[in-house]
Parts: structure tokens; C-alpha cells; sequence
């Protein structure tokens, strides 16, 4: 049997391949910081708005006002859903995975895109702001759809968080409810090279239109290891509270059986996500608005057993799950809200990628059989 040449040694899960240079956001493990465009996330966190912080990491710089104010009326333009992709969301079944209608609809919404083939920067830009204007309005047409009710009309004069909390409920947020949205759209803007954006990458690489792309990412954020975690964090804080069970125990139980617990650990950061304590503020305070203090105190008791078990710290979805819940929000609309926010990463990452293109196409080493002689399927 002739030899194969081994390709070099496969990296599980590509752990630590540099696989661009990137100025769009800085991601330090070790000191757990997180820098978008050169700005910390605590300070944006706290001074900036999501439409702002798209802003900036499209452009790599911090938006003037009447920028911002052009941008916002772009955003507010496109934010209706035709008739026709309406009739389509009103199709879909009613039990379908809110990520997986969104994965759909993105991919539709290419179908209708007057650029829909054109990946030249300008006509990528339009449909890049397109896709997150209509983000909101097709995870909030669905919700409505799924309970029965008719989709409500987005507004020109609410924010993006307040107009999404707006179109899925029926009822005018908030203002403190909405800021904290809008806070949550900042701290899941962006990260680095992330599973969903190297997936949204690979297929902008190939030089496919930014519809193509997004889908991508919006498959590879559904997944429970990535953006799929943070509505398993509370269905976690559900089955314990149900059961009337210990946190402590539920935790040591799934860690002897050698179970992920969700919300915690992460690829890149090896100490506090820094979004995590931003996070935890607002769980805290809104749990305890919302008259249900006990998911916060829950999730502080996981967080201490995690910490003395295994010494791992919680990641964003962890404190972003029981804030959710506070707000109101279904569970598994959860991962859909990270998406909303993420595209402005993404599609950042797809003009980067088609600016300095090259085909990702890397290696498998093949360990499998060769010269085999076939055999004629009456023989086998
Ligand atoms: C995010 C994640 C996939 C990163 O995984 P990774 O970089 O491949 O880390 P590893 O799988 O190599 O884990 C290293 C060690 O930590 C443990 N670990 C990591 N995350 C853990 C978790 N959430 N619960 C329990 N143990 C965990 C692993 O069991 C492993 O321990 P071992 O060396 O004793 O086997 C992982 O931490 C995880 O599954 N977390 C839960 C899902 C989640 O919250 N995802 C959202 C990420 S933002």
C-alpha cells in the first residue's frame, strides 16, 4: 500500500490559529478586555448607543453627528418587511426554532435585495445596513406570528432596542428597559475572530454576496457552544427552580457527570469576560424589578460553585440569560437578540474580507485508507 503524506498536525478546533489581521476589535484572554475599533467596551457600554457602535466598527471610526444622524435614518428606512416576506414568516410553522426562521429569512431577504449579486463595497454597505435594520422586525414578526397576533409595524422614533422591544410586544418599552437593550446590542456587537464570523468569512471568501454570508453565521451562532448558550443557561435556571432543587448540587451533580454547564468557560478569555460583570448589574437590578430576585441570586450561586469546582468564570451568556427573562423575553428569542446585534460584526468582517480577499480553503490530514480496489456492489 503506497504511503500517504501526512498535510502536518490538525489543531482541535483551531485553537490559537491566527487566521487574519484584523483592526476591527481586540480580544484580550489573559487581561479579559475586549476593544472595539480602539475603544474599551466598558466605555462604549456605558456612552454609546448600538447604532453608534455599528457606526464605528463600519467605518473604524467614531461616527460625527450628522453621520450618525444619516445612518439612523438609513437603519429607520429599511426597517419595514415587505408584504411578500411577511406572507412567508406568516408560513412558516408556528414551532420552528426562532434562530432557524431567522437563518431562513435572511437567506429569502438575498431573493428580494435589489443588490442582491453586487459585492462591490457600496452596494455590500446598503445591504449590510438593510439586513440589520430588518433583524429586529423579522425575530419580532415571528414571535407575534407563533402566538397568534399580527405582526406590529416598526416605529421612526424609537431607538433600534427600543423599537425591537416595541414590535415584540405590542407595548412602548421602558426607557430604562430599552437602555438596557441597547447596552446588550453593544456588548454582543462584535468579538473577534468567533466561530459565526470566520463561518460568514469563509463563505464571503469564496466571493458570495453578503446575504450568503450571514446566513452562515446566523447557522453557526445557533449552535449551543456558541450563541445557543445563553437560552440553555436559562432553561438550566428553570429545570432548578421546577425541581426545587439546590444550585449548588444541580451544578456539582452535571460537573460529576462531566457536563457543560452553560454560561461558562470560554475558547479566548482566561479570566472574567468583561461583559460579564456588566451583565451581572443588570440581572440584579432587573430581577429584582421585576419582583423575581431569585433568578439572580441563583445564578450568583452557580457562578461561586463553577468558581470553586472548577475555577471557571462565566462568559456573556451566563448574566445575559436571567436579564432576558426579567425583560420579559421568551427563551429562546434569546439567541436571536445576539444575532441582532452581532451582524454589525459580521458584516464588518465581510467588507474586511472582500477588501483583502483570499480563498480560505486550509487542509485536512488524511489518516483514512488508499489503494483500495473497488469491488462490484454484487460482491460485497
Ligand atoms: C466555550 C467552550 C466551547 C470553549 O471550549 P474549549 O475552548 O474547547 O475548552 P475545552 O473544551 O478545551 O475545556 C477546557 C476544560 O474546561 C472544562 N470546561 C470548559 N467549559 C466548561 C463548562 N462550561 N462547564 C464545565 N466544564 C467546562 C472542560 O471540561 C475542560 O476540562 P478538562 O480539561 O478537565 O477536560 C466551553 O467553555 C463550553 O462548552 N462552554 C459552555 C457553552 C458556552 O457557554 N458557550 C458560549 C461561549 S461564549
Amino acid at each position: 500500500m503506497a504511503e500517504v503524506v501526512a498535510a502536518g498536525k490538525p489543531i482541535a478546533g483551531l485553537q490559537g490559529v491566527v487566521v487574519a489581521d484584523s483592526e476591527i476589535s481586540y480580544v484580550d484572554g489573559q487581561a479579559g478586555r475586549l476593544v472595539y475599533r480602539g475603544y474599551s467596551i466598558e466605555d462604549l457600554a456605558a456612552n454609546s448607543t448600538f447604532e453608534e457602535t455599528a457606526k464605528l466598527l463600519l467605518d473604524g471610526a467614531l461616527p460625527n453627528r450628522s453621520e450618525l444622524d444619516q445612518f439612523n435614518a438609513e437603519l429607520i428606512r429599511a426597517r419595514r418587511l415587505d408584504s411578500e416576506i411577511i406572507g412567508l414568516i406568516r408560513a412558516y410553522p408556528k414551532n420552528a426554532q426562532p434562530m432557524a426562521v431567522l437563518r431562513t429569512a435572511v437567506s429569502t431577504l438575498g431573493l428580494f435585495d435589489p443588490d442582491t449579486e453586487d459585492i462591490g463595497p457600496e452596494a455590500t454597505r446598503r445591504k449590510a445596513a438593510r439586513l440589520m435594520a430588518k433583524f429586529p422586525t423579522i425575530v419580532a414578526a415571528f414571535e407575534r406570528h407563533r402566538n397568534g397576533h399580527d405582526p406590529v409595524s416598526p416605529r421612526e422614533d424609537l431607538t433600534h432596542a427600543a423599537n425591537f422591544l416595541y414590535m415584540l410586544t405590542g407595548t412602548e418599552p421602558d426607557p430604562e428597559d430599552a437602555r438596557v437593550m441597547d447596552v446588550c446590542l453593544i456588548l454582543h456587537a462584535e468579538h473577534g475572530m468567533n466561530a459565526s464570523t470566520f463561518s460568514a468569512r469563509v463563505t464571503a471568501a469564496t466571493l458570495s454576496d453578503i446575504h450568503s454570508a450571514i446566513t452562515s453565521a446566523v447557522g453557526t451562532l445557533k449552535g449551543p457552544l456558541h450563541g445557543g448558550a445563553n437560552q440553555e443557561v436559562m432553561k438550566m435556571l428553570l429545570d432548578i427552580d421546577q425541581r426545587g432543587l439546590e444550585p449548588a448540587d444541580f451544578v456539582r451533580a452535571m460537573l460529576g457527570r462531566k457536563e457543560r454547564v452553560m454560561g461558562f468557560g470560554h475558547r479566548v478569555y482566561k479570566t472574567m469576560d468583561p461583559r460579564a460583570p456588566i451583565l451581572r448589574g443588570f440581572s440584579r437590578d432587573l430581577t429584582a424589578r421585576a419582583g423575581q430576585p431569585k433568578w439572580f441570586t441563583m445564578s450568583e450561586q452557580i457562578l461561586e460553585t463553577m468558581a470553586a469546582e472548577k475555577g471557571i468564570d462565566p462568559n456573556v451568556d451566563f448574566f445575559s440569560a436571567s436579564t432576558y427573562h426579567a425583560l420579559g423575553i421568551p427563551t429562546d428569542v434569546f439567541t436571536p437578540i445576539f444575532a441582532i446585534s452581532r451582524i454589525s460584526g459580521w458584516a464588518t468582517h465581510v467588507e474586511a474580507q472582500y477588501r483583502h480577499n483570499r480563498l480560505i480553503r486550509p487542509r485536512a490530514n488524511y489518516v483514512g485508507l488508499s489503494d483500495l480496489i473497488y469491488t462490484p456492489i454484487e460482491k460485497r
